[in-house]
């Protein structure tokens, strides 16, 4: 039988994943807004045989301790990731384009036609990463005093997401005819008005631009709550699942899947991918010699303010190798539910502030190691069904990924665990997943409507 195949992504940010990266003499300092490095990085992913370039975001700087975030630019200086990946489109012929664009702040009928004109213009590459956002900084660039609960964030982008999958099927997919002899450019009974009212958005209209080459550009989402979970069950064909384990894997793979057959569909219809952060040596020590090397250029300050941002607490004050009191923990939280869980968990167990700004890593664990031990890892976890493929973090950016390309990707293209070419034209098709029906369309014509 021939082996399952993963599914590839990488998670772009700047110099890399590491909140030190750019400190690294392997790193570009100014990469974060140099569009031939983030060409470069996608032209490398597509050697590699990659399904999908992705670009993560939240629409605001911080604006408050900047002490701190300028030591740690990675959310200071950065692209918008629609515009980025509209230019990474012309530049590259097969990697899948995936962004992130927040629920909470936009509009439905912009963020349709965001993601149709980039499905367009990649020829059916695009992948909209829905996320409800987390951080107050965000919510303040968008008229609000600090974010709406996290119940009504997920409500709002059930029916965010709803009136922008019908706005791509406002053209059947054979409405244009561009037809001289008659004067006629597309077939008005082939065009659909939305008439939406609902307890968030109202709008009446139609998108502007024929329907998208996928059908649909690919839904992507990461709830980790059980909201979150949910919400990625009903709507995601790409989950990105953080654990840092092969057991807690399985379990999260099985309870999104079991969730979708709730949801009535098919747990075929989803690809779960791990987010893996990677550090690859010539052998296990040097990976983790490279690994700490980074480790120690994180600022205590940065630590700080990291683990400050995401407990949603103040930890000013406290000396950096004392344990965290626990009267600092919040009663409850209302930005990242996992996140908040992980560190109070840490300042639980009685580590200190250093140590647990030191193993935080936003659910994930760094993976060191040989390639040979990376290409391991990454078995173990597809056919312990705890994954159909990974996202890949590389703590120092290009240098990770161009090892990973010439070293892990041989390796699983050798076990049969990665394909050697591309076989279709989109993201779809690389994932395997089905080209949607329009709504509209008539259930003969549906084929597997979803
Ligand atoms: C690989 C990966 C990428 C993510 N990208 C973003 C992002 O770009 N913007 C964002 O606000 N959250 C991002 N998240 C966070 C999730 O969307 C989600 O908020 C988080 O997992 C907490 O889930 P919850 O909201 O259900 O509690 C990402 C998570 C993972 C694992």
């Amino acid at each position: 039988m021939a082996s399952r195949k993963m599914a590839l992504a990488v998670l772009v940010q700047g110099t890399g994943a590491h909140p030190a990266s750019w400190l690294s003499t392997d790193t570009q300092t100014d990469a974060s807004t140099d569009i031939d490095y983030y060409t470069g990085i996608a032209r490398l992913a597509e050697r590699g045989r990659f399904d999908l370039f992705f670009i993560a975001d939240t629409p605001a700087a911080r604006t408050e301790n900047l002490h701190a975030w300028s030591r740690y630019p990675m959310f200071m200086n950065v692209f918008e990731p629609v515009t980025l990946l509209s230019a990474v489109a012309t530049a590259t012929r097969h990697i899948g384009l995936g962004g992130t664009v927040s629920t909470s702040f936009f509009e439905p009928y912009n963020v349709a036609r965001q993601f149709a004109s980039l499905d367009h213009l990649s020829r059916g590459r695009a992948a909209w990463n829905v996320v409800t956002s987390a951080n107050d900084y965000a919510a303040r660039n968008f008229g609000l005093n600090m974010l709406p609960p996290h119940a009504d964030r997920y409500a709002r982008a059930r029916e965010f997401v709803e009136i922008v999958e019908a706005l791509w099927d406002t053209y059947d997919d054979d409405a244009f005819i561009h037809d001289r002899v008659s004067g006629v450019n597309f077939d008005p009974a082939k065009f659909h008005v939305l008439d939406h009212h609902g307890k968030y958005f109202n709008l009446h209209g139609a998108l502007n631009i024929a329907r998208p080459p996928q059908g649909r550009p690919v839904i992507i989402q990461a709830g980790a709550s059980n909201t979150g979970r949910d919400f990625a069950a009903e709507f995601a064909e790409v989950i990105f699942a953080s654990d840092t384990d092969v057991v807690g894997g399985r379990a999260f793979y099985r309870d999104i899947k079991a969730r979708a057959e709730r949801f009535g569909r098919s747990p075929d219809s989803i690809r779960i991918l791990a987010g893996l952060p990677i550090v690859i040596g010539q052998s296990a020590e040097q990976a983790e010699d490279a690994y700490q090397a980074l480790q120690a250029l994180i600022h205590p300050e940065v630590g700080r303010f990291r683990l400050a941002n995401d407990l949603e607490a103040d930890l000013s004050g406290l000396d950096v190798d004392q344990p965290v009191p626990e009267d600092r923990i919040p009663t409850s939280s209302n930005q990242h539910q996992q996140y908040f869980a992980e560190i109070a968990g840490m300042i639980r167990q009685g580590l200190t502030l250093r140590q647990i700004y030191m193993r935080y890593e936003r659910g994930l664990r760094t993976f060191r190691g040989t390639p040979q031990q990376v290409a391991d890892y990454m078995e173990e976890w597809l056919n312990a069904e705890a994954a159909d493929g990974f996202m890949l973090l590389f703590h120092s950016m290009p240098k990770g990924l161009t090892d990973f390309v010439s070293h892990v990707v041989p390796e699983l293209q050798r076990r049969g665990l990665l394909r050697q070419e591309y076989e279709g034209a989109t993201l779809r098709d690389h994932l395997g997943l089905h080209r949607p029906a329009s709504r509209y369309a008539a259930p003969a014509q549906a084929g597997s409507a979803p």
